[in-house]
This record gives C-alpha cells, sequence and structure tokens, in this order.
C-alpha cells in the first residue's frame, strides 16, 4: 500500500466517479477516458432534476452532495465534477463530503484554458445563469491573468437545445446569435479573441457557435485540461491504474433518452440497457 492508499484506503483499481447534471459531462468523461484509458469510470447523470443553471445555490449544493454520495458507494478514488454549475456553487461542500478523496471541478481548468489560449486578455464566457451569477469564472480568470477583460453571458437555452440533440441548423444558429451577437458585434480591438464554453453541453454546440463568433476566436471547454489535471493528481496520489478500462453509466430518468442523446456526446454508440437506473433519494 502507498501512503494514499492506507490512509484513505482506496486503491488504483477504484473508479473515477464522474458527475453531472445530465448527459453534458460525457464531454469530459470522453477526453478523460482518451487520456486515462485504462481506468474505471462510473459516470452520473442527475438527469430527473436537470437542469442544475437555473436553480439556486442551496439547491444546487444539494442535488451534487446527493450525487457524491450515491457515487462513492461504487468504490470511487476521486470525483471529477462534470458540471460548471456545481463547481462553481458545490465545490467545497463536495470536498467536506468525500474528504480525502480528490474532487476536481471544471471551471478552474476551463478558465486555465481560457488564459493560457488568450492573447489580448478580452475573454468572453458563456454558462448558464448559475455560473455566471456566482462569478467563479471571473475569479478564476483574474486569479491567473488580473488585467483581463471578461465578459460573462448567461446561455440557458443552449442546455436545451444540446439535449435536445438541436445542435446545428436555423434555430440553433438564432439562438447563438441571440445570445453573442452583442459581445462579438465589435470593432476588432475590442472584441473577445477566446471565447470559453463554461458549460458543459456547450461543446456539442460548436457549429453554430462558430459560425456567430468567426474564424479568429479560439474557442476552449474545459474538458482537455480537467483530464490532465485529473491525471496529475491521481499520479501525484500514486493512484493512477494499469489494467482497468471500464465505463459505468448511472442516471436517474429514462435510461433511452440518456443513451439517444448521450451518444451524440460521448461520440460512442450508447443503448439503453447500457444505462442503470439510480435513485438519489
Ligand atoms: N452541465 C451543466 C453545466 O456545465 C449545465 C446543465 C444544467 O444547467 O444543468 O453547467
Amino acid at each position: 500500500l502507498n501512503n494514499y492508499e492506507s490512509f484513505s484506503g482506496v486503491s488504483p483499481q477504484a473508479h473515477i466517479g464522474v458527475f453531472d447534471s445530465g448527459i453534458g459531462g460525457l464531454t469530459v468523461l470522453r477526453a478523460l477516458r482518451e487520456r486515462l484509458p485504462q481506468e474505471n469510470f462510473v459516470y452520473l447523470g442527475d438527469t430527473a432534476r436537470l437542469p442544475y443553471g437555473t436553480k439556486s445555490a442551496a439547491s444546487v449544493v444539494r442535488y451534487s452532495v446527493q450525487a457524491a454520495q450515491t457515487l462513492n458507494q461504487f468504490r470511487i478514488k476521486c470525483l471529477v465534477v462534470a458540471c460548471n454549475t456545481a463547481s462553481a456553487l458545490a465545490l467545497d461542500s463536495l470536498r467536506q463530503t468525500l474528504a480525502p478523496l480528490p474532487v476536481i471541478g471544471v471551471v478552474e481548468p476551463g478558465a486555465e484554458a481560457g488564459c493560457r489560449a488568450s492573447r489580448s486578455g478580452r475573454i468572453a464566457v458563456i454558462a448558464t445563469e448559475g455560473t455566471v451569477r456566482g462569478g467563479a469564472y471571473e475569479h478564476a480568470i483574474r486569479a491567473r491573468r488580473p488585467e483581463a477583460h471578461i465578459v460573462t453571458r448567461a446561455c440557458s437555452l443552449f442546455v436545451a437545445l444540446a439535449e435536445e440533440g438541436l445542435v446545428s441548423g436555423s434555430i440553433a444558429s438564432a439562438i447563438a446569435h441571440h445570445y453573442l451577437d452583442d459581445a462579438f458585434n465589435l470593432a476588432s480591438l475590442q472584441r473577445p479573441d477566446t471565447l470559453v464554453l463554461g458549460c458543459t453541453h456547450f461543446p456539442v454546440l460548436i457549429d453554430p457557435l462558430r459560425e456567430v463568433v468567426g474564424d479568429d476566436v479560439t474557442i476552449v471547454d474545459s474538458a482537455r485540461t480537467a483530464s490532465i489535471t485529473v491525471e496529475a493528481t491521481l499520479r501525484e496520489k500514486e493512484l493512477l491504474n494499469a489494467n482497468g478500462g471500464s465505463m459505468q453509466l448511472l442516471a436517474t430518468d429514462s435510461r433511452e433518452r440518456f443513451a439517444r442523446v448521450g451518444s451524440v456526446f460521448l461520440q460512442e454508440p450508447m443503448q439503453a440497457a447500457d444505462v442503470q437506473l439510480v435513485d438519489l433519494g
């Protein structure tokens, strides 16, 4: 047993727990599996209570803690909070709930990716209402680039579009224009040069987003950077797995819907039978 193992009782074979309010976090799971193919994953989407992005902070904390407790019953060695809203509002509570297990959110990795990509320091962040209200992105970006000029926009309808699988076409495009035109229809020196997708549902909307912001804006999300953080954290604790490779999917509502829409996010075929229904009580 290494030090961490004897201290916490977890082993490298335990799962990496991944949690989101729905299926958006599958974009993070995809990046995690690409980077760490030998790991065992258990993913929980709280589809019965989605969206979190329009709920109060107290509800988001309560739901997130229940989800983490459920995932903990599946023998996890760390938790990835693959939901920006839960990362922005519930990270401290989740760390307390699961201590000493590491809990990794996606806001810090998203901010890191945005700061690295931006040359001008003009950074736009799109997220849910809850994430924007909490100011977590501003805080995380300012900690890295105090001079940054940050524009944030709550784009709640994007979550519905993504969940509906309406990821391209005229409706998606009209909504993208509605949310982003005023932030990007500016003289070139004032325009953001980077757009951070501060919601794990948004990467599937890359086509309409690209159409609105144009080719000269760098679009980043937290998935890849978060997977690097997870790898570094597990390596430091000597908890990387070299012999796994499994994936378990849990949802709190319709397995059929999860499989149908989830396959767009995971970019892999998925059947309802691959998804297990759980009750968070
Ligand atoms: N996946 C959530 C996030 O990243 C958005 C969906 C929701 O509102 O629950 O913030």
